[in-house]
């Protein structure tokens, strides 16, 4: 299966904010119409899942948001809480622009 967005959401917190992101993600992307979506003719697909340590610890361990990578293009994402997913979706899935407060370098 090919997938155009794939997201990995670190679930390594003791608070497990990663996991609120992760549902978070899912449930935006389903509202949004963004999970399997049409756009210039082809067909596109997202999907969001929990991982291990993405080695951006900083951004999310010690803070109350959890990191998260986006493929294809492998943007990297800290500190994201819930409340930030729909933005995120919109944004970077939808529009296709990096939401800059949130990005890591
Ligand atoms: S614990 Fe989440 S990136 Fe390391």
């Amino acid at each position: 299966m090919l997938l155009d967005f794939h997201i990995f959401v670190c679930h390594n917190q003791k608070s497990e904010v990663g996991k609120d992101v992760a549902k978070a993600f899912k449930i935006a992307l389903k509202k949004q119409g963004l999970k399997s979506f049409v756009a210039g003719g082809t067909k596109h697909k997202s999907r969001v899942q929990t991982c291990s340590c993405l080695d951006v610890c900083k951004h999310c361990k010690k803070g109350s948001g959890a990191a998260l990578v986006i493929y294809p293009a492998g943007i990297f994402y800290g500190d994201v809480k819930p409340a930030d997913v729909a933005e995120l979706v919109h944004e970077h899935i939808g529009e296709g622009r990096m939401v800059k407060r949130l990005r890591l370098d």
